[in-house]
């Protein structure tokens, strides 16, 4: 059973569709609109980012693991190019094929081998000069020690039923390393969303050949 995908599928299902057009993008606007390239929003959800994209007419596919999310997206933009996959299986993209790739809040899942992996993926599917963009928790943003189990590897827990990554700006650097990425961003952010207090990190890594 993938716990992972019915976790998010339910967590759809019980909230409805409630997408919240974010500008964070907009600072990534000369890579995004560059002529060459596909633009692939990972761990989508209910497509904050996706729309705010198709707003500024940027075509972009729309991927997640939980169809519960796509199958409401599509009712309200029934346009939007989406794709329905678990990134830990690969990526159905070829190689060099992506101007940017999006993964907001989408990447602190997994353990450490399992992200190098994905990370393997996304350095795939990027052309030579493509961008990753994406935000993750915060160490900061951990819940109360007493609601959380022990740390299963460095800052990875297991909470209310799924693990995740809260990262520090080793972490980052960690993942992201200088052998594969370019960092171009790496900023704490202190954000409201929905209706409660995040400290995430936004991030911008550059493909090295
Ligand atoms: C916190 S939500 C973020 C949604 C959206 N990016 C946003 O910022 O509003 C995390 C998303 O990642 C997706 N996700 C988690 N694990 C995944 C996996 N293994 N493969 C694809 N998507 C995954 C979830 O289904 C969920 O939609």
């Amino acid at each position: 059973m993938n716990t992972l995908k019915q976790y998010w599928n339910d967590v759809y299902r019980e909230f409805g569709f409630h997408p919240d057009r974010e500008s964070w993008l907009v600072r990534y606007m000369d890579d995004l609109s560059q002529p060459e390239g596909i633009i692939v929003d990972l761990g989508c959800g209910l497509g904050n980012n996706a729309l705010y994209l198709l707003d500024h007419g940027l075509p972009v596919v729309a991927c997640d693991v939980a169809e519960e999310a796509l199958k409401q997206l599509q009712a309200y933009k029934p346009d939007l190019v989406t794709q329905c996959f678990d990134m830990r299986n690969g990526l159905p993209f070829d190689n060099r094929s992506a101007k940017v790739v999006i993964v907001d809040l989408s990447l602190h899942y997994f353990d450490e081998p399992t992200t190098f992996d994905i990370l393997a993926e996304l350095h795939r599917v990027l052309r030579e000069d493509g961008l990753l963009v994406g935000r993750v928790n915060a160490i900061q943003d951990m819940p109360n020690k007493q609601d959380i189990q022990a740390a299963v590897e460095r800052h990875f827990y297991e909470h209310e039923g799924i693990y995740r990554r809260f990262f520090d700006r080793q972490d980052i650097t960690h993942f992201l390393n200088a052998v594969k990425w370019s960092l171009e961003v790496v900023e704490e952010h202190d954000l409201v969303r929905y209706g409660s207090r995040k400290v995430l990190w936004e991030f911008a890594a550059r493909k090295r050949s």
